[in-house]
C-alpha cells in the first residue's frame, strides 16, 4: 500500500509490574513497523507509553506502601530502560498523568457531558473489581464475571454514563464497510459476535470515595475518570488533539493501533464510539496479535513461568530477540515460548544460514581477493546463476514489503533467510575454492560480488528487526552508513569494487547445549556455558565436503595447550555427563568442568596426566567455574582422553 505517514501505537501499559515479554513483544513489533516505513522513506510516528491510573497502580502502590504516584514513577523506568536497551525507536513516550494528557482528557469529558453524551444516573448492578467493570444481571455467566469468570460484587452507588449504546448500530455498520478496521478477520468476528447483544452505556466514572487514583471529572469533582476511558484518549493526546491541530492532522488517523487480544473489546467497541462523539476520525487499522504462551500455558505470577524480557537480552543479546519474538509469532495467533525453541531458530536462521554466509563472504574475499570488494566483471549479471541469484533476492524485498503490508512479519523474516539459504548454496554450486586456481579470475570475482551484493540486500532487510548485527555486517562489508536506505534495496551494484572489507568477530556464534553430548570434543571443557558462543562452524564452504580447512599456523599457534595432572575429581550434581577436575599444570591449580563422566569414573582419573587447553577464557557450566578444557579424541559414542606417552612433568607445552 502507498502509504503518505505511518502512525502506529502499542497499548500503553500499566504501572502495577515490571514489563514482560508479552509487553516487549507489542513494542518491538510496532518498532519494527516504524523501522520498516522509514526504511521506505514513509513519514514515521510511533507512540509508545504507559497507563498510570486506576485500581491495579492504586493496589500495587498499596501493596508496596507508596502512593499511586510514586509507584508510577518507580515502575515507569523500568519500561523506558527496556525500550533503551530493545532499541525501540518511540518517537514519544505517553504517560497518563502527565498534564499534557489529562488537560485533553477533561476537554473531552467537559465536551461529551456539555452535549449530553454523558449523563448521571443511579447505577445498581454488579461490579468485577479486578476487571474495573459494570455488568448487568443478564451479562454474569453462572454468577461471574463473563470476561474473567471471578466473583462479581453488588454496587449501587451515582455514576456517570457514557451513551455509548446509541452507536450500536453505526459500529455494526462501520465495521462492516471498513473490512480493514479490525485484524486479523477473526478478530472482526469476535466483535461482530459481542456487538450481537444489547450494547450497554459506559460507566466512565468512579466515586473517590472507592477509588481515587485517576483524573478528575471537570464537572464533579467527586469522582475520577474510569481508567479506559482516560487511558485510549493517549492515542490522540499524544498526537496534539486539542493541542496542536497542525501536529494531530499531520498523524491522525492511526495506521495501526497495535493491541493484544485481551483488549480487543475496549479498543474495538469502546474507542470508536467515544471517537464518534467526539467527532474524530477513525483509525485506520485495530490489529490484535495472539498471546505468548509458556508451553501451552499462560504466563503467570503464580505459576512463576513469567518470561523477563532483560534475562533473554542478557542471555542471547537484543538483536537475536529481536529476531526470535518476530520471526516466531504469526502475527495475530498465539506462540509458545521456550528457550529451546529459541536456541533452535537462533542457530538454523542466525548461526547457521546468515552468520556462515557472513563469514564465508569475509574469509573468501581475503584470501582469495585481498580483503577487497573485487570487482565484477562487466556483464556479470547476464550469468544464468547471477541473474537467479539477485531475481531471488528481489524477490524477497517485494516479499518484505508485501508482508510488512500485511502485517505477515514472520513471513516475511522467512522469505529473506530462503534468499540467505539461496545465496549460501550459489556459493556451494559456484564453487569460489575451485575458480580461485584457474588463472581467469573473472569468475571469482563475479561469484563473490553477487554474494556480497545479494547479502547486502538481505541485511538491508533484516535491519528494522536487528539494527545492531546488521549496522555491523553493513560494516564489515565496507558500507560507511550504518542505516540502509530504500533505494538501494533494488539497486545492483551498490558495493564498491576495492573498497576493503572489515572486521567483525562471529556476528552469531552457534548457541551449544549446556550440557554436553556424547563424544562432542566441543563440549568437552569449558565452552559450552550459558548459552554461550561456540566457534562458528568454519566456514563450511570454502572447502570441498570432506576436506578439511586449512588453517595458518599462527591460527594454530594461538592455542595453548598444556599438561596437568588431575588431583581430584567428582561429579556435577545435577548433571549426568559433567565431572568437575582439579589438576596441577605446574605449580598452578585449576578447576576444569568436562563431558566425560559417561566415560570415566571419577575416582580412576586421580593421579592422571591429561592434556589442557590452557588459555581458554574460563566460563560457568552449571554453576561451576571452568578453567580450562580436556582434551579427548572421540568417534561415534567412545571417547577417550588424549594422554602423554611416557613421564613428562604437569605444566609441560604440548605443541
Ligand atoms: N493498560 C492497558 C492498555 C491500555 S491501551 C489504551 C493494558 N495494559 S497491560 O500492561 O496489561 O498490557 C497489555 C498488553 O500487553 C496486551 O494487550 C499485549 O499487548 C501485551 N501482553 C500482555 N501479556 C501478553 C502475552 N502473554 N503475550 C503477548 N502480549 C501480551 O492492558
Amino acid at each position: 500500500m502507498e502509504r503518505t505517514k505511518f502512525y502506529v501505537t502499542t497499548p500503553i501499559y500499566y504501572v502495577n509490574d515490571k514489563p514482560h515479554i508479552g509487553h516487549a513483544y507489542t513494542t518491538i513489533v510496532a518498532d519494527v513497523l516504524s523501522r520498516y516505513h522509514r526504511l521506505l522513506d514513509v513519514p514515521t510516528y510511533f507512540l509508545t507509553g504507559t497507563d498510570e491510573h486506576g485500581q491495579k497502580v492504586q493496589k500495587a502502590a498499596d501493596a508496596a506502601g507508596i502512593t499511586p504516584q510514586q509507584q508510577a514513577d518507580s515502575t515507569v523506568v523500568r519500561f523506558q530502560q527496556l525500550w533503551k536497551k530493545l532499541k525501540i525507536t518511540n518517537d514519544d513516550f505517553i504517560r497518563t498523568t502527565e498534564e499534557r494528557h489529562k488537560k485533553v482528557v477533561q476537554a473531552i469529558l467537559q465536551d461529551l457531558y456539555d452535549r449530553d453524551e454523558i449523563y448521571r444516573a443511579e447505577y445498581d448492578g454488579w461490579y468485577c473489581v479486578p476487571d474495573e467493570r459494570f455488568f448487568m444481571e443478564k451479562d454474569l455467566v453462572d454468577g461471574k464475571c463473563p470476561e474473567c469468570h471471578r466473583p462479581v460484587e453488588k454496587i449501587k452507588e451515582a455514576n456517570y454514563f457514557f451513551r455509548m449504546g446509541k452507536y450500536q448500530e453505526w459500529l455494526i455498520q462501520y465495521i462492516n464497510e471498513h473490512p480493514k478496521f479490525i485484524q486479523p478477520d477473526h478478530r472482526r468476528n469476535e466483535t461482530l459476535g459481542f456487538l450481537r447483544k444489547p450494547l450497554n452505556d459506559l460507566c466512565i466514572s468512579r466515586p473517590k470515595s472507592r477509588m481515587a487514583w485517576g483524573i478528575d471529572l471537570p464537572f464533579d469533582k467527586d469522582y475520577v475518570c474510569y481508567v479506559w476511558f482516560d487511558a485510549l484518549v493517549n492515542y490522540i493526546s499524544a498526537v496534539g488533539y486539542r493541542s496542536d491541530d497542525l501536529k494531530f492532522n499531520k498523524w491522525w488517523p492511526a495506521s495501526y493501533h497495535l493491541i493484544g487480544k485481551d483488549i480487543l473489546t475496549t479498543h474495538t467497541v469502546y474507542w470508536p464510539t467515544m471517537l464518534k462523539a467526539m467527532g474524530v476520525e477513525m483509525p485506520e487499522t485495530i490489529f490484535a496479535h495472539g498471546w505468548w504462551l509458556i508451553g501451552e500455558s499462560k504466563m503467570s505470577k503464580s505459576l512463576g513461568n513469567v518470561i523477563n524480557p532483560m534475562d533473554m537480552i542478557e542471555k542471547y543479546g537484543v538483536d537475536a530477540f529481536r529476531y526470535f519474538v518476530t520471526a516466531e509469532m504469526t502475527l495475530g495467533q498465539d506462540a509458545s515460548f521456550s528457550e529451546d525453541a529459541f536456541v533452535r531458530r537462533y542457530n538454523a536462521d542466525l548461526a547457521n544460514d546468515l552468520g556462515n554466509l557472513l563469514s564465508r563472504v569475509l574469509n573468501m574475499t581475503v584470501r582469495y581477493c585481498g580483503g577487497k570488494i573485487p570487482e565484477p566483471p562487466a556483464d556479470v549479471l547476464s550469468g544464468a546463476d547471477e541473474k537467479a541469484m539477485w531475481e531471488a533476492v528481489q524477490s524477497a524485498v517485494q516479499g518484505m514489503e508485501k508482508s510488512v503490508d500485511d502485517m505477515r512479519i514472520s513471513e516475511g523474516l522467512g522469505q529473506v533467510i530462503a534468499a540467505v539459504r539461496g545465496i549460501n548454496r550459489y556459493l556451494e554450486i559456484k564453487q569460489p575454492w575451485t575458480l580461485a586456481k584457474q588463472e581467469d579470475k573473472a569468475p571469482l570475482r563475479a561469484t563473490l560480488y553477487t554474494a556480497a551484493e545479494a547479502l547486502r540486500v538481505a541485511a538491508a532487510l533484516l535491519f528494522p528487526v536487528m539494527p545492531e548485527k546488521m549496522s555491523e555486517l553493513r560494516k564489515a562489508l565496507g558500507i560507511q552508513k550504518p542505516k540502509p536506505d530504500q533505494a538501494q534495496l533494488r539497486e545492483w551494484g551498490i558495493l564498491a569494487a576495492g573498497t576493503p572489507i572489515a572486521e567483525v568477530g562471529g556476528l552469531f556464534p552457534r548457541i551449544v547445549a549446556e550440557e554436553p553430548k556424547p563424544g562432542e570434543q566441543l563440549e568437552l571443557g569449558a565452552q559450552p556455558v550459558k548459552p554461550k558462543p561456540a566457534p562458528t562452524p568454519a566456514a563450511k564452504a570454502e572447502t570441498p565436503v570432506g576436506v578439511t580447512e586449512l588453517i595458518d599456523y599462527s591460527d594454530f599457534s594461538k592455542v595453548q595447550m598444556r599438561t596437568a595432572r588431575v588431583v581430584a575429581a567428582e561429579k556435577v550434581e545435577g548433571a549426568t555427563k559433567l565431572l568437575k577436575l582439579q589438576v596441577m599444570m605446574g605449580e598452578e591449580k585449576r578447576q576444569i568442568v568436562a563431558g566425560i563422566a559417561l566415560y570415566y569414573e571419577p575416582e580412576k582419573l586421580v593421579g592422571r596426566t591429561v592434556v589442557v587447553v590452557a588459555n581458554l577464557k574460563p566460563a560457568t557450566i552449571r554453576g561451576v567455574e571452568s578453567q580450562g578444557m580436556l582434551l579427548a579424541a572421540s568417534k561415534g559414542e567412545s571417547l577417550r582422553l588424549v594422554s602423554i606417552d611416557g613421564d613428562l612433568s604437569s605444566g609441560a607445552v604440548v605443541k
